[in-house]
């Protein structure tokens, strides 16, 4: 009997990876160098910062709606966009 994890598999622009289930956008975002989440409105890209809600420095879209990615797991089949932002804040 095997008592190993089924690997969760996401989508970052385009880019497939997989992870044990359990960790955050924002972890799996680390693991694709260079590890942004967003592109600020001056152009900059940006990156997770507080890990804890706080910054939305890591907003991202997921499923096609914007989530904050310190706060989201990963789930089988997400797709995660850091290039395509909605303008405006959180819903
Ligand atoms: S890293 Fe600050 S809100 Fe996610």
């Amino acid at each position: 009997m095997s008592t190993s994890t089924p690997l969760v598999h996401a989508v970052i622009d385009g880019t497939t990876i997989e992870l044990a289930p359990g960790h955050s956008v924002a972890a799996a975002l680390a693991l694709l160098p260079p590890g942004c989440a967003r592109t600020s409105v001056t152009g900059e890209r940006r990156a997770p910062f507080c890990g804890m809600g706080i910054c939305h420095e890591c907003r991202v879209l997921v499923d096609g709606r914007q989530r904050l990615a310190c706060q989201t797991l990963c789930t089988d089949g997400m797709v995660i966009d850091t290039r395509g932002q909605p303008q405006g804040g959180m819903p």
